[in-house]
């Protein structure tokens, strides 16, 4: 080409939830079934919509309208019930003209970064959901920046760290949160997003707010949102049905913005997203109709209780699992559908492997693990060994070895086992480095 057309950030587009998937094909292919541990997809884990929402969703399907284009923000109707929402919160106030739908968070995220100035750097959580950080990054052409969540603390944000990055930096335009978070698992109390406000005054920048997992807290979480505390501080909160119903296929997310008013800059760069929605006309009309209808209907409330409860137990069943593995932190998830381990400080090296009975597919793990990251080597080698595909901490922006799992495997017997075996092929894994790199155990036999 006689211009370059790669843009400066596309080496930034890692996402290593589904990335992993080319390498698991490839085990697959070598005669090992696969399960996948990977994504955070409840319906394809066994999770059925309840038959009262699908006979809503059949209602409104029926409808001619439900075929038709609807305004670029969303359905007004939809709006004004989110709108409302906001408001029945008690923090900040909100307008219609404030909700924005997109085509699930995912689009958000691409539009909500792709709108900004390309020197306005927003500082996400590390280890972070890959699909924010590749987007900061990638609208940057530089590393994604981020502060620190502690796994010594229940994963909360180091807020030193954040107030000094913000102070130092003044590239740094927004602050983003992911709360509850994927992959820890953490749930924000109220005075930590409190300091986040505090910070964003204190410096002039805007806050970003994943709520994806709002309703899905446990273990004596209480959710708080950002409209709840944000004042008068410019920002946004992302939400969307897709883990709530769950209805990921729906692809239907929207962002509340709060105090647009307050600043003008920020109003324009809100103003030139919903310009770049304009260019797409609008998002799928159906599943933004369905939405009051159904987050009014009084079995909701009791639908999303139930799955509270159904995670903790899963949250709990996990750290229970693995909480006596030597060479490992974990911590009690209170939100979100994910388990994450890290690995000890040093307890992984390059000798290690699980031992598997074929020697083709050994000779093409040995390969394969040749350059790749400690904790990857340990999420490719747990694959040959027993076909759980999950996904290793390295991939969510993070320098912590580790790996994260879903809460979402709905048969009981597979959910115990693929823990069991997990959690045996840690320590396995572990000690096999040991003794001159001889493998120690036959994780082979683990397999199904
Ligand atoms: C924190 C977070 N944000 C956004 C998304 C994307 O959600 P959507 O299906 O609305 O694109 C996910 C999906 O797993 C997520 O975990």
């Amino acid at each position: 080409m006689r211009r370059n057309l790669v843009h400066p950030g596309a080496g930034q587009l890692k996402y290593e939830i589904r990335q992993i998937v080319l390498f698991a094909q490839q085990v697959a292919d070598r005669g090992i079934p696969i399960t996948w541990e990977n994504i955070g997809d409840p319906v394809q884990k066994g999770e059925k919509l309840p038959g009262w929402m699908k006979e809503i969703v059949a209602s409104h399907a029926t409808a001619d309208l439900s075929y038709s284009y609807v305004d670029t923000q969303g359905i007004p109707e939809t709006r004004a019930f989110l709108a409302d929402a906001v408001n029945a919160r008690g923090g900040t106030r909100v307008t219609p003209s404030d909700i924005i739908f997109f085509n699930g968070l995912g689009d958000a995220v691409s539009k909500v970064f792709g709108a900004l100035r390309r020197e306005a750097r927003v500082l996400g959580p590390s280890p972070a959901y890959s699909t924010h950080s590749s987007a900061e990054a990638a609208h940057s052409g530089y590393e994604h920046l981020s502060y620190r969540l502690d796994p010594a603390d229940n994963w909360l944000p180091d807020i030193e760290d954040v107030e000094l990055k913000v102070r130092y930096n003044d590239s740094i335009a927004g602050l983003l949160l992911i709360n509850p978070d994927n992959p820890t698992g953490a749930v924000y109390p109220r005075e930590i997003l409190a300091e986040f406000v505090r910070i964003a005054r204190t410096y002039d920048i805007f806050l970003l707010c994943d709520e994806t997992y709002a309703n899905i807290t446990y273990n004596g979480a209480e959710f708080v949102s950002l409209a709840e505390v944000i004042g008068d501080v410019p920002g946004m909160s992302l939400r969307s049905i897709s883990k709530d119903l769950p209805w990921p296929g729906a692809r239907c997310g929207w962002a509340e913005v709060f105090n647009q008013d307050q600043d003008e800059n920020f109003r324009s760069y809100v103003r030139s997203i919903v310009d770049a929605k304009r260019l797409e006309v609008c998002s799928t009309s159906l599943p933004q109709s369905v939405i009051p209808a159904i987050f009014t209907d009084e079995r909701f409330p009791l639908h999303l209780e139930s799955r509270r409860r159904m995670f903790e137990a899963r949250a709990n069943e996990a750290y229970e699992a693995f909480r006596g593995v030597d060479g490992i932190r974990v911590t009690r998830p209170r939100g979100a559908l994910y388990f994450t381990v890290v690995f000890e400080e040093g307890a992984l090296n390059s000798n290690q492997r699980l031992r598997l009975d074929d020697a083709e597919l050994e000779g093409f793990i040995e390969v394969s693990t040749e350059e790749v990251a400690d904790d990857k080597r340990f999420v490719y080698c747990l694959l040959a060994a027993t076909g759980i595909c999950v996904v290793p901490l390295s991939g969510f922006a993070c320098d912590l070895p580790g790996f994260r799992m879903t809460l979402l495997e709905s048969d009981d017997a597979k959910r115990a086992w693929v823990l069991q075996t997990i959690a045996g092929a840690v320590s396995d894994y572990l000690a096999s480095g040991t003794s001159a790199g001889e493998p120690s155990i036959e994780a082979a036999r683990l397999r199904r």
